[in-house]
């Protein structure tokens, strides 16, 4: 709770920092639930809660995206609920009310309940603030609605884990013609493009990010486990104040380098090994994802070396042509073309692109023209198994290069340009020492 107050009181002083608001005593959040009760039905309700899945990868606390994106609070047990009709009264002489925040109270509170409350509505722009036990009071409140727009439970669902999604449950089976619709249908628009805000938080997290990828350069070396390597990257990250990862660490030689989402880190790293390094730290709730493919020794093999100048050229290739109006189909042709030309088109195993922000595979319809605020990943790779007809040299050959990239409006910004990704520059890095001779020295 003590976490609460400071990240409540945070929030309401970054407010007066942020260039876009009319005046400093609109917020950002406020602004956007205001925008998503615009978008909703006409006796939408919206609830969202924090959910258990919450916990990423082992590390902190972390809020849903959604309820973090409309709140701008990071902590624990939170409910939202927005109504477009408006809940006519809450009992405590509060009528009309569009936006909800139920939050547990702070331990030993100093000052009367209902007036911290009250503080609080007025101090992140809520109509109303409670206790989580106020939920069954304000559902009762509740006559009538079309859609319910929810994180936690879906129309197929009888029973929910928590007594906040059995009450809820309860509560929906009233209204039989009500019709569930994601969240996302609220966000997802608004997501997609991001404020100048969210983009410096985003450069935040590619900036710590190219640094790990640099040490991870420095400290290759065969005979190293992957996980050593995923140690001085997580090092990194956390040294620098990144409170999560943006998804599990991804460090795969030789043979792992073929697995897309490979996570177990445990080979030893062999001599001829080739590998992939697809890591990206979240810096206060933002995401980077950025992948650099190097050879264990330091200098890559003629097979290596062939493979990753194709999929260089494709990484280059659709950098180049974005701008507005670009859509990810045509980026994805692009790769296909550029990797077809030297005739590895059946080695292409995964799309090139997707959306980043809160999340790494961020929110947003992917079929739309890109537009100015966009961030979207750059990423083509070749994958070539030993069950290839190609000579045995080029087995296990597993090539991705991913770069972060802000749509702006006349062209682009390569967020991780920042981070050497040619074959010169990468093996005249990976002669520095790094992290792992300091310490095994
Ligand atoms: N690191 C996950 C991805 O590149 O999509
Ligand atoms: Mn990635
Ligand atoms: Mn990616």
């Amino acid at each position: 709770m003590k976490y609460f107050l400071r990240c409540s009181l945070f929030f309401c002083l970054a407010l007066s920092s942020l260039c876009f608001s009319k005046s400093s005593t609109e917020n950002i959040p406020k602004l956007r639930r205001s925008a998503v009760l615009e978008k909703m039905s006409p006796k939408g309700l919206l609830v969202l809660q924090t959910t258990a899945s919450g916990y990423r990868f082992g590390f902190n606390f972390r809020p849903d995206s959604d309820l973090y994106y409309l709140t701008g609070l990071a902590d624990e047990d939170l409910t939202l609920i927005l109504s477009k009709t408006g809940i006519p009264n809450t009992g405590a002489g509060v009528n009309n009310i569009h936006s909800i925040l139920l939050t547990p109270p702070p331990v030993g509170l100093s000052i009367d309940r209902d007036e911290y409350f009250a503080r609080l509505a007025d101090s992140l722009g809520f109509d109303y603030c409670a206790s989580v036990i106020e939920l069954r009071k304000i559902l009762k409140q509740i006559s009538d609605i079309d859609v319910f727009y929810n994180n936690l439970i879906r129309q197929d669902q009888q029973l929910g884990n928590s007594i906040i999604e059995k009450r809820l449950i309860q509560f929906i089976q009233q209204f039989p013609q009500v019709s569930f619709t994601p969240i996302i249908q609220l966000t997802g628009s608004m997501r997609r493009i991001k404020t100048s805000e969210e983009i410096a938080l985003i450069q935040k997290a590619v900036d710590i990010t190219i640094q790990a990828h640099q040490e991870a350069f420095k400290s290759m070396r065969p005979g190293l486990y992957e996980y050593q390597i995923e140690a001085i990257i997580e090092f990194i990250f956390k040294f620098n104040g990144a409170e999560q990862l943006a998804f599990p660490t991804i460090i795969g030689a030789g043979p792992n380098s073929l697995i897309l989402h490979y996570e177990q880190g445990m080979r030893q790293i062999q001599r001829n090994d080739i590998v992939v390094m697809d890591i990206g730290c979240e810096y206060q709730h933002y995401c980077a994802d950025i992948t650099r493919t190097i050879p264990a020794t330091g200098k890559f093999t003629l097979e290596q070396k062939e493979i990753y100048n194709i999929v260089l050229e494709a990484n280059q290739t659709i950098i180049a042509m974005l701008k507005p109006g670009v859509t990810m189909a045509q980026m994805d042709s692009a790769a296909r073309a550029i990797i077809g030309k030297y005739g590895y088109e059946k080695y292409i195993r995964h799309g090139c692109t997707h959306y980043l922000g809160l999340d790494v595979h961020d929110v947003g319809n992917t079929r739309e023209p890109l537009q100015p605020g966009c961030v979207v990943t750059v990423e083509p790779g070749i994958y070539i198994s030993p069950k290839s007809d190609l000579p045995e040299a080029y087995w296990n050959i597993g090539v991705r290069i991913e770069d972060d990239v802000l749509i702006t409006e006349t062209g682009s910004q390569v967020l991780s340009a920042a981070l050497p990704k040619t074959i010169a520059e990468i093996e005249q890095i990976m002669q520095s020492e790094g992290i792992t001779d300091l310490i095994t020295k």
